[in-house]
């Protein structure tokens, strides 16, 4: 067992759902307070890990937006960026696709220019000093109005040439994918990808509307697509990616315990699922202790390891040359371990 926790910290991985915002660690927060004279409601760091325990979605969502509010300068959005960088290197992720929430900032005052401009020296030094590779996703924030959405699309027209795609997050109950058709068709036009957070919290229904009405070409988290068995078999059959994100779940009470997660029903009925860790700082770990820890309760073999890390390739929207490279990198160290 010890060699199969070695070959997943070892073997190339992918990681396709995680907000930068969410990667913001207790320690980072308090330092970032200080830089900038911002008053926690938290005596110590360790008070704050006690804070984290969440019942549902929202609950999360109110200590992470206001955890947010401690990134003010582009400094701030770099350091945060490169620490997560720092863990991908340390685990081995070579390509990762991070939202980001720019209007938990603009609400604030901050720029679209001191948030992108952060992220992007951050991204660009990842690839240059560790080889990772690195793109982002702009997400609208449902619980706003298609309207803000809309002024954020157009602040970040400037920046097109840093952004890969759209995504759709925050409150899934009561903001349906339809709410936001119109500024995802502009975002298509604009040649950006498409993604939706569905089927979190929200029902089987909001899967099939995101990809339906959003056009999206993949969906975060979705494991509630489980309750609408012609659904499932559409996804199956058109291999959609699904981003599941199992610490996520069992944090937010989407699951009560890891071992009751629908991962292995997912994986039976031949949907196309990555491993993801959402916001590791809030949910107890990064995509190296999300693939751990699975592959301990799942007893995972080594190719199920590797046939995830390969589907998170696929659905990655990496060059062609990249994904051949990542592939070729996974495929050497399945090489290296079968000795
Ligand atoms: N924003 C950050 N994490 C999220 C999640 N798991 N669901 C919806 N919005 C989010
Ligand atoms: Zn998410």
């Amino acid at each position: 067992m010890i060699n199969q926790q070695e070959f997943i910290k070892k073997i190339p991985k992918v990681e396709l759902h995680l907000h930068i915002e969410g990667s913001l660690e207790p320690e980072l927060m308090f330092k970032l307070a200080a830089r900038n004279k911002i008053e926690l409601p938290y005596a110590s760091v360790e008070a704050l890990k006690e804070a984290y325990q969440f019942n549902n979605l929202q609950e999360f969502l109110d200590l992470y937006y206001q955890g947010a509010e401690v990134l003010q300068a582009e400094q701030d959005f770099y350091d945060l960026a490169w620490a997560y960088f720092e863990t991908c290197h340390r685990d081995n992720v070579l390509h990762t696709e991070v939202f980001f929430d720019p209007q938990t900032h603009t609400e604030r005052g901050i720029t679209m220019a001191t948030v992108i401009n952060g992220l992007t020296r951050a991204k660009q030094q990842a690839e240059k000093q560790y080889g990772i590779s690195c793109e982002y996703i702009l997400c609208f924030l449902r619980h706003l109005s298609e309207a803000s959405a809309i002024q954020t699309l157009e602040a970040a027209k400037p920046f097109l040439a840093q952004i890969i795609g759209v995504g759709l997050d925050s409150s899934e109950q009561g903001h349906p994918p339809e709410k936001f058709q119109r500024v995802f068709s502009m975002a298509k036009q604009l040649g950006l990808r498409r993604v939706a957070h569905a089927g979190e919290e929200g029902p089987a229904s909001n899967v099939a509307s995101a990809w339906e009405l959003l056009d999206v070409s993949r969906i975060d988290h979705g494991v509630r697509c489980l309750e609408d068995a012609a659904l499932v078999k559409q996804l199956a059959r058109v291999q959609m990616p699904l981003t599941v994100c199992p610490f996520s779940n069992v944090k937010l009470k989407v699951v009560e315990h890891l071992s009751d997660h629908p991962l292995p029903s997912m994986i039976a009925n031949g949907l196309a699922v990555t491993i993801n860790s959402d916001d590791p700082a809030y949910f107890g770990g990064y995509l190296l202790d999300n693939l751990q820890a699975c592959s301990e309760t799942f007893n995972w073999d080594r190719a199920q390891i590797a046939a995830l890390s390969y589907a998170a390739v696929t659905a990655s929207y990496a060059s062609e040359v990249r994904k051949s490279e990542l592939s070729q990198l996974i495929d050497n160290c399945l090489a290296e371990f079968s000795q």
